[in-house]
């Protein structure tokens, strides 16, 4: 029996302000979505601004539903939209931000673990990473370099 050590690194910004400006203006894009999100049933808004290397800003926002498990999170939102209307581009960066109606959310919310695996199939697509920076309403951002650090040993199509 050998131990396997896997080691992630992430990066914390104090503010929004300490965030480069290209990524600034995209987590200002994720709090515009946020606002747009159908979440009567949490009370827990959620917004993704996805930069490609096209140029082009997509957006999403978690759409809820009566039957629970039909609703949809902010990132599948964006990240299928983008794959849908410019299959060939590549995601760059991807700024994620989320808050309860109920309490001012000051913590940074890393997306759920479904998220987590949709997103790592466009990595894998694209051969690229993607930088993910995720907040909370207000408060620090943490930065992650690649899907990767969030989910190690993850499934993908290289094992099909
Ligand atoms: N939600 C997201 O949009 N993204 C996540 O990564 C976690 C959860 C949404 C789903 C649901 O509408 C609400 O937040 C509460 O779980």
């Amino acid at each position: 029996m050998k131990e396997l050590k896997i080691e992630t690194t992430f990066f914390v910004y104090d503010t929004i302000e300490a965030l480069p400006e290209q990524i600034q203006k995209l987590m200002h894009k994720a709090g515009k979505a946020r606002l747009k999100a159908y979440a009567p049933y949490s009370q827990f808004l959620v917004g993704a601004a996805l930069l490609l290397d096209n140029g082009k800003v997509v957006t999403g926002s978690n759409q809820e539903n009566a039957s629970y498990p039909s609703g949809l999170c902010a990132e599948r939102t964006a990240i299928y939209y983008a794959g849908a209307q410019y299959p060939d581009a590549k995601i760059v960066s991807m700024a994620l931000t989320a808050g309860s109606l109920k309490n001012t959310t000051k913590q940074p919310i890393p997306p759920c673990g479904a998220c987590r695996q949709a997103i790592s199939e466009y990595e894998v697509k694209q051969q690229q990473p993607i930088e993910i920076y995720f907040m909370g309403e207000t408060g620090k951002v943490i930065k992650s370099e690649s899907l990767k650090n969030l989910l190690p040993l993850v499934f993908e199509k290289t094992v099909l």
